[in-house]
């Protein structure tokens, strides 16, 4: 499978390290030719001249090209050799290079190559236990699935340091399956389809310095876009406020409140062969903003009222237009979430529906994992296990890219 294909092997000073001549190895093995740059803190693991033995190609230590003792003539030699490569895998990677990976350095051969592939790019995390539970690198990590890149999840078991958890590197042949995998699938089996996405909350103005909002964190909308536009899909992300980074090859539209993302979903609409409402859309909004900002001293009374009207449903609008689009609704429930979300599925004549409850730990606003319940418009349930959104975000697409073929046929 991976004949001919041209694998460039990033590798991090972690003591998983001593295990990747056997990598290298299987990879030749399997028809792959493979080049590897290394930190200098992963050549204290590992000498550069197995590597180099093993590949059957010169390795880049640190930061500069030093090939045979002499400084490389192509100053581009980092483009070249992202360009050279089919694919990325970063094994073993420490908790430090993924930080930095996060806030795009380019300080060594690594970091470097990283930022200027082209192609996929496969993280392997593997450090301590407690280094890879800190939630600074767990937050790192799932940017990183955010971001596009393929994370391999490190195993449980017993670590150099002698505690047992998760941080080992996983099996060889699995990580030789995940960049095959990669490799055949980058599936693009949505090449071309016109996919409309909405995310995060909106924002409904009191005054010129208060909203009515909501914990919408946009996480998961931005993740269907991600994984759709990886899948070759044309995106347009329409969004509420969030601090989330554009995805590669999405376009974005920024919204505040209902009203603006109702128009700007109405406008691009028509063009539109899936559209997944995953905003989290307030259903009222103050019935008047005041000009200015409401002081304490105007309300003689002891409460302040704000009177709220209704805005308007969006999905359900969409819905009544359906022809052949297929359309995807979230559905925030805290309790009779299944028959909820049926009747949600038969008024704003949805495909399906992701029914998730955000008083369970790890689903909901702000986390990077979702336990959700697909609920389709023939009644069918699907209950799905925790994973991660980005996970999901793929599961709800496959859905999707079936129903295509299902016409097809
Ligand atoms: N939705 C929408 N426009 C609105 C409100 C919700 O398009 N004004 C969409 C959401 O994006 C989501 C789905 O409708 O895909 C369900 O949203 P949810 O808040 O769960 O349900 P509501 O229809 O608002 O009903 P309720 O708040 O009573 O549960």
């Amino acid at each position: 499978m991976l004949r001919n294909k041209k694998i460039l092997l990033g590798v991090t000073g972690g003591i998983a390290a001593y295990k990747i001549p056997q990598l290298i190895r299987d990879f030749k093995k399997s028809g792959a030719d493979v080049k590897v740059v290394m930190t200098e803190a992963a050549a204290e693991f590992v000498t550069p001249l197995t590597i180099s033995t093993l590949s059957q190609n010169e390795v880049v230590v640190g930061g500069f090209p030093k090939f045979s003792g002499t400084v490389l003539k192509a100053e581009t030699w980092h483009i070249n050799l992202a360009l050279w490569a089919d694919v990325m895998l970063i094994a073993p990677a420490t908790a430090n290079t993924i930080a930095k990976l996060v806030h795009g350095y380019a300080d060594n051969a690594v970091t470097t190559l990283a930022l200027a592939m082209r192609g996929p790019i496969i993280i392997s995390p593997s450090m301590d236990v407690d280094m890879l539970n800190h939630r600074l690198t767990q937050s790192n990590i799932s940017f990183l699935e955010q971001l596009g890149y393929k994370i391999l999840q490190p195993e449980k078991g017993e670590l150099a340091s002698g505690l047992t958890g998760a941080g080992r590197l996983p099996d060889l042949r699995k990580i030789l399956f995940a960049v095959e995998e990669l490799l055949q699938s980058g599936k693009k089996d949505l090449t071309g389809r016109k996919i409309l996405v909405t995310a995060g909350p909106t924002y409904e103005p009191i005054d010129p310095v208060r909203f009515i909002g909501n914990r919408s964190s946009g996480k998961m909308g931005f993740a269907i876009a991600t994984a759709a536009a990886q899948r070759g899909a044309n995106v347009i992300l329409i969004t509420g406020k969030t601090n989330l980074v554009t995805p590669k090859n999405v376009q974005r539209i920024n919204i505040v409140t209902a009203e603006e993302m109702f128009n700007a979903v109405t406008k691009h609409a028509g063009n539109s062969k899936v559209i997944i409402m995953a905003a989290a859309v307030a259903d009222y909004t103050p019935a008047k903003v005041s000009k200015q900002k409401i002081k304490k001293s105007d309300n003689t009374k002891e409460h302040l009222n704000i009177q709220l009207k209704p805005t308007i449903d969006i999905l359900k609008k969409i819905g009544e237009k359906k022809g052949n689009k297929i359309l995807v609704g979230f559905a925030v429930e805290t309790e009779n979430e299944i028959r909820n979300a049926k009747i949600k599925v038969q008024q704003k004549n949805l495909d399906f529906i992701v029914l998730n409850n955000p008083l369970k730990e790890d689903a909901g606003f702000d986390v990077d994992t979702n336990i959700a319940t697909i609920v389709t418009k023939s009644n069918k349930i699907v209950k799905l296990k925790k994973m991660s959104k980005f996970q999901l975000a793929n599961q709800i697409l496959d859905r999707i890219a079936g129903s295509f073929n299902s016409f097809k046929k």
